[in-house]
């Protein structure tokens, strides 16, 4: 897993590079009889289904098109109606999760068309589907998924902004700009990787105080909250819950106590101030919290930590947030002792119901 976290930056400029040079290359001569007068749904597993919220996120921002997201067991026994025009976008590593793949043949029963973004060019769901967009990420063998979802969420943010440029949904300079940060993506995690490791262990440390660890994050660092919960569970074991920061109030801030560590994700955004109450009444009730931003901030809280990280934009904000939490949960499952490589009860691709 600790090979396949410090890929990253080669495999995001692999695909970037491919991106740019082939895959999107006509863009509207591929994809525009696909995705105009549609609905877009995502559809994915696990750690997929993460990307797919992602997804959503780059769309709202960057294109008019309503989307929404569906996890693959679920959308295969829902209705869905066949007078309206739906592309399904379904994301899978493997390309071969039997629930996807499901889902996949029933929304073809229905008419509908579909796009799948995955790493294995050889899967069923690419014998399934009507258009493939690959990530090159190269094998990914640990069974908890890291370079693979990155690369899923570089794939969705091109996707949005093409079909952005398409449709007019976003100006030239606005594309340009976006391309350009993508473009930088590969040195800046490379940076961030190197910089965040003494403060993953650190972190790693502070955990194996605490019974339960939860994640926060609002907009497009919920689903990146999610994620970090899902890294943890999967090869620490630890208890772990990932909410969208503005739903505390509604519920979860009940669980908080001193034997509790909230890691905050807090980027530099219209959000940050909210992000930033909610970091401050969870300290208020004695849970330990850590704040992941850009911003550096004044703490006024003893069991308040803050840990910088790089100047983040909108489109490569999930990347920034998605990799120290990867190297958290590492370095506890590492100073735990589990089998962080094969976790118990896991399977690196589920095709069995
Ligand atoms: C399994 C793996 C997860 C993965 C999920 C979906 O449950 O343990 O890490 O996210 O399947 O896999 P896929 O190959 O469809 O992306």
């Amino acid at each position: 897993m600790l090979k396949e976290i410090h890929e990253q930056p080669e495999v995001i400029k692999a695909t970037q590079k491919n991106y740019l040079q082939e895959f999107f290359n006509d863009f509207e001569s591929k994809f525009k009889n696909l995705i105009l007068n549609k609905k877009i749904i995502f559809v994915g597993c696990g750690t997929a289904y993460h990307a797919c919220l992602v997804g959503e996120y780059y769309f709202n921002k960057y294109t008019n098109i309503d989307t929404s997201s569906e996890l693959a067991s679920e959308l295969r026994y829902k209705k869905i109606n066949k007078d309206e025009k739906i592309l399904f976008i379904f994301i899978s590593q493997s390309g071969e999760t039997m629930d996807t793949l499901m889902a996949l043949k029933y929304i073809k029963k229905n008419k509908h068309s579909s796009i799948v973004i995955t790493n294995s060019l050889q899967s069923s769901m690419v014998r399934e589907a009507d258009v493939t967009i690959p990530t090159y990420a190269d094998k990914e063998v640990g069974v908890a998924s890291t370079k693979a979802f990155t690369c899923q969420i570089l794939s969705l943010a091109n996707l949005s902004i093409e079909i952005g440029k398409m449709t007019n949904s976003i100006s030239k300079k606005d594309y340009n700009k976006n391309l350009a940060i993508l473009k930088l993506l590969p040195i800046k995690l490379k940076k961030l990787i190197i910089n965040f490791t003494p403060e993953a262990k650190k972190i790693a440390k502070k955990l194996s105080q605490s019974d339960t660890c939860y994640f926060i994050g609002r907009n497009i660092v919920y689903p990146i909250a999610l994620e970090g919960s899902l890294k943890l569970k999967e090869i620490s074991y630890m208890h772990s819950e990932g909410f969208p920061g503005g739903e505390m109030k509604h519920g979860p801030i009940a669980l908080i106590d001193k034997k509790s560590l909230t890691i905050c994700l807090s980027p530099n955004n219209e959000l940050y101030e909210k992000s930033i109450s909610n970091a401050e009444e969870i300290a208020a009730r004695n849970g330990k919290v850590i704040i992941l931003s850009s911003v550096k901030i004044q703490i006024k809280s003893l069991n308040t930590h803050n840990v910088s990280l790089p100047k983040e934009n909108f489109i490569d904000t999930p990347f920034i947030y998605t990799i120290p939490l990867q190297l958290i949960s590492y370095y506890f499952a590492l100073n735990e002792g589990t089998d962080i490589d094969q976790p118990r009860n896991l399977a690196k691709s589920v095709t069995v119901e």
